[in-house]
């Protein structure tokens, strides 16, 4: 016999539970009876954390926002694959959520809030997203997906005035990537309609035939050059391209190729997949 044990229970201010359970060496978060993280399986949430930090390959001192810390494997992924120079700053809505990390659990995820390059904030990242702060990325894993809420406060960061509001905090050529464990066509086509280019990676499983989620990669546009004149003194004297005043970053790699898949949104709107061998989330 395995049965959870509830470590810790908290009442979060939509007047939902949150709760922290251990079974084994795992450990896992819950709310509203929903599973939302565990310790267990979290390669697609190592993949939001790597593939952005791979996006801001050769850009300057980057700077990521992530939201929210959870069990910091996004995080440590991020920190893993970032330079010396990166600042990451990561705002969590729940404090028990960052006690549970700065205590014994934050040893699952290589303890990545003791890294000097991160800044934590206790609250909302819709806060940190309407500051006066810009971000090189804003990485958005608060839910169980744009049409799975777990905290229903949450809804106006996916739709379009939350996502005009995360292009406005986005120096060019930014990405804001979202976490989901469902396809949305409806947040496909409101990125798109807020000027983002969008592309969605569906996760690598981390156990054979285990669940496959979904990564939004939304890039707002360089700014374009001015045009010049197509004479042939204009073109004998034209400057070549610099970085001042354009985007800070080298390169960038592309993502795999966008699937979809068929999932029943009929039911409750939990991470699906096995949380351990025969236990369904
Ligand atoms: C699924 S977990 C994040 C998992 C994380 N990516 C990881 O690697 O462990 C979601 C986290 O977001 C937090 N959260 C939810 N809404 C938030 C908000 N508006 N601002 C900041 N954090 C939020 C929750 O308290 C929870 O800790």
């Amino acid at each position: 016999m395995n049965d959870d044990v509830v470590l810790e229970r908290v009442t979060l201010p939509d007047g939902k539970e949150m709760v922290l359970t251990r079974w084994d060496t795992h450990v896992a978060i819950s709310v509203g009876g929903r599973p939302l993280m565990s310790t267990h399986e979290h390669g697609s949430e190592d993949e939001l954390g790597r593939v952005v930090a791979a996006r801001l390959a050769g850009v300057r001192a980057p700077r990521m926002l992530i939201g929210g810390l959870g069990l910091g494997y996004t995080l440590r992924a991020a920190l893993d694959a970032l330079p010396a120079d990166a600042e990451v700053v990561v705002a969590e809505l729940v404090p028990a959520v960052v006690r549970w990390n700065e205590g014994e659990h934050g040893a699952y995820s290589g303890r990545p809030l003791r890294d000097r390059r991160v800044e934590l904030i206790v609250g909302d990242v819709a806060a940190v997203i309407g500051g006066r702060r810009r971000f090189d990325a804003i990485l958005l894993d608060v839910d169980n997906g744009p049409d799975a809420l777990v905290h229903a406060g949450n809804a106006g960061l996916y739709r379009r005035a939350g996502l005009e509001r995360a292009k406005a905090a986005l120096r060019a050529g930014g990405v804001l990537a979202v976490w989901s464990a469902f396809p949305s066509k409806t947040f496909t086509r409101w990125l798109t309609d807020t000027g983002f280019s969008v592309e969605q990676v569906r996760a690598t499983p981390t156990t054979p035939g285990g669940p496959r989620y979904y990564i939004w990669l939304a890039t707002t546009p360089r700014p374009r050059r001015p045009a010049t004149p197509r004479t042939s003194a204009a073109s004998a004297s034209r400057p070549k391209a610099t970085s001042g005043g354009g985007p800070r970053r080298s390169s960038r790699a592309r993502g795999p190729t966008r699937r979809r898949r068929r999932d029943d949104r009929t039911g409750t709107r939990g991470r699906p997949g096995a949380r351990r061998p025969g236990t369904a989330r």
